[in-house]
């Protein structure tokens, strides 16, 4: 199964296949996503999720007001359903 995560609002989408993250994803479709170690430590995939669900295997290092305002670690977040991010805030 695979889902959708479109950026917004560029317009750009791709397919991301469940288990993936949103970073493998991009990666996988030559998207250019910010990314610098991919195990969610230096905070470059940092992505706003605008709308759809992710998970984590291992929660990531946000303070509960950034989880509220939507911030995902892009390297670390599990597609779920359709997505739709923002790379700006
Ligand atoms: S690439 Fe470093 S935290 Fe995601």
């Amino acid at each position: 199964m695979s889902f959708t995560v479109t950026i917004t609002p560029e317009n750009i989408t791709f397919d991301v296949e469940s288990e993936q993250t949103i970073l493998e994803g991009a990666l996988n479709n030559n998207i250019r996503f910010p990314n610098r170690c991919q195990v969610g430590a230096c905070a470059a995939c940092l992505c706003k999720l605008i709308s759809g669900e992710v998970t984590y295997h291992l929660d990531p290092m946000l303070t509960e007001s950034e989880k509220a305002q939507g911030w995902v670690f892009a390297c670390q977040a599990k597609v779920e359903s359709n997505l739709i991010i923002s790379l700006s805030d």
